[in-house]
C-alpha cells in the first residue's frame, strides 16, 4: 500500500533542548505503526506537529498529499486525534462530551447522532452514555477520550499513549478497540512506552530516545538487530555495581551485559551455555542471584542493546 503519511526531517526545539531531532517514518495505508519511546523521547511533540497543533522548526508531514505547515485544513479533515491528557468535560455527560467533539469536527443533525450513537457502542459505553464523566473511571474516561477521536472516522488515527495508568480490562478493551478500527481500514500511529503493546498491534515500529529515532522496522527486523542472540535475565535482590556487570560481560560468550534496576541483563549467542558461568561470577561478586530466565529477544531487549537503559520509568 501507499504511504499516507510521511514525517520529512522533522525537527522541534524549544530553546536549548531539541525535543524532535530529525526524525523521518513513514506509515503505509492500513498499518498500525508504533512509536516507541521512554518518558521525555519527544512522542507527544512529534504528534502535535503531525496534528497541526505545533508548527515545527525544521521538516514537515506529508498526509495523504498534504503538508501540514501549508495545507493543515487538508490535513486536519483525514486525521485524528487521541491526546495524552484526556480532554473531556467532566460534568457533562458522556454523550454531551462526544455531541460536543463532533461538532468541533464538523459534523451535524443525523450523521453526528449517528456518529456518537457508534463510537459509544465502540467505546462498549453506550448504556452508560447520560452519566457525567466524572462518574467514570480512568479507563472509562480513557475510551471515551478514544471514541472523541473517531467521530468523523479520520482515515488516520493518531493515539498518544491511550492506555497509561488504567486496569487491565480497559487495557484490554483498548487494545482490541485498535484492532478493530484498523480492520475496518483506520491507519493508526500507536505511541506507547509499553514494548508488550506495540509487539501486539504494530506492524512496523520506529524506537525514539531523546528525539532520535534510532531503528525502524517490523518487529522481527528489530529482534535481528540482537542477532541470534539469547537473553538471560538474572534477578537479583539489587540492583548490581557497575563493577559486577562488567565483570559479566567480560565472560566468553557473553555479548553485552546492561542492569536495569535490579535485573541484569545478558545477550548470547547461547544462553544456555553462558548460564552458569554468570551465575557463578554472580555469587563470586557478592550478588544474590533470585530467579533466572532465558528469552528471545522482544523490544524492551531491543531498546536496552540500543541504548544501554531501559524503557520503563
Ligand atoms: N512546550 C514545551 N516547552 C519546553 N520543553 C518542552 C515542551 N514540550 C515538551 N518539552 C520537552 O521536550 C521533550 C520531549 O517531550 P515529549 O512530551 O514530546 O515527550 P514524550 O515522548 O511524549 O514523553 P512521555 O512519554 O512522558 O509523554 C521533553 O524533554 C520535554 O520536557
Ligand atoms: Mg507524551
Amino acid at each position: 500500500m501507499a504511504d499516507i503519511v510521511t514525517v520529512e526531517g522533522l525537527v522541534k526545539r524549544f530553546g536549548d533542548l531539541t525535543a524532535v531531532d530529525h526524525v523521518e517514518f513513514s506509515i503505509a495505508e492500513g498499518e498500525i505503526f508504533g512509536l516507541l519511546g521512554p518518558n521525555g523521547a519527544g512522542k507527544t511533540t512529534a504528534i502535535s506537529i503531525m496534528s497541526g497543533l505545533l508548527d515545527a522548526t525544521e521538516g514537515d508531514v506529508v498526509v495523504d498529499g498534504n503538508s501540514v505547515s501549508k495545507k493543515p485544513g487538508a490535513v486536519k479533515r483525514v486525521l485524528g486525534v487521541v491526546p495524552q491528557e484526556i480532554a473531556l468535560y467532566e460534568t457533562l455527560s458522556a454523550r454531551e462530551n462526544l455531541t460536543f467533539w463532533g461538532k468541533m469536527y464538523g459534523l451535524g443533525g443525523k450523521d453526528l447522532s449517528e456518529a456518537v450513537d457508534r463510537a459509544l457502542e465502540l467505546a462498549g459505553l453506550a448504556d452508560r452514555a447520560k452519566e457525567r464523566i466524572e462518574k467514570y473511571s480512568g479507563g472509562m474516561k480513557r475510551r471515551i477520550n478514544i471514541a472523541a477521536g473517531i467521530l468523523h472516522t479520520p482515515r488516520v488515527l493518531l493515539m498518544d499513549e491511550p492506555t497509561v495508568g488504567i486496569d487491565p480490562q480497559s487495557r484490554n478493551h483498548i487494545l482490541e478497540q485498535v484492532k478493530k478500527l484498523n480492520a475496518e481500514g483506520m491507519t493508526v500511529l500507536y505511541t506507547s512506552h509499553y514494548m508488550e503493546e506495540v509487539e501486539f498491534l504494530c506492524d512496523r515500529v520506529a524506537i525514539i530516545d531523546h528525539g532520535k529515532v534510532i531503528a525502524t522496522g517490523t518487529i522481527d527486523e528489530l529482534r535481528a538487530m540482537i542477532g541470534d542472540a539469547d537473553v538471560v535475565a538474572v534477578e537479583l535482590d539489587e540492583p548490581p555495581a557497575p563493577e559486577t556487570v562488567e565483570l559479566v560481560a567480560a565472560i566468553p560468550g557473553v555479548s553485552q551485559a546492561d542492569a536495569v534496576e535490579s535485573t541484569l541483563q545478558v545477550l548470547s549467542a547461547d544462553g544456555g551455555a553462558v548460564l552458569a558461568p554468570v551465575v557463578a561470577a554472580l555469587g563470586r561478586a557478592g550478588a544474590h542471584v533470585r530467579g533466572v530466565e532465558v528469552t528471545e529477544p522482544n523490544l524492551e531487549s531491543v531498546f536496552l542493546h540500543l541504548t544501554g537503559k531501559s524503557l520503563r520509568d
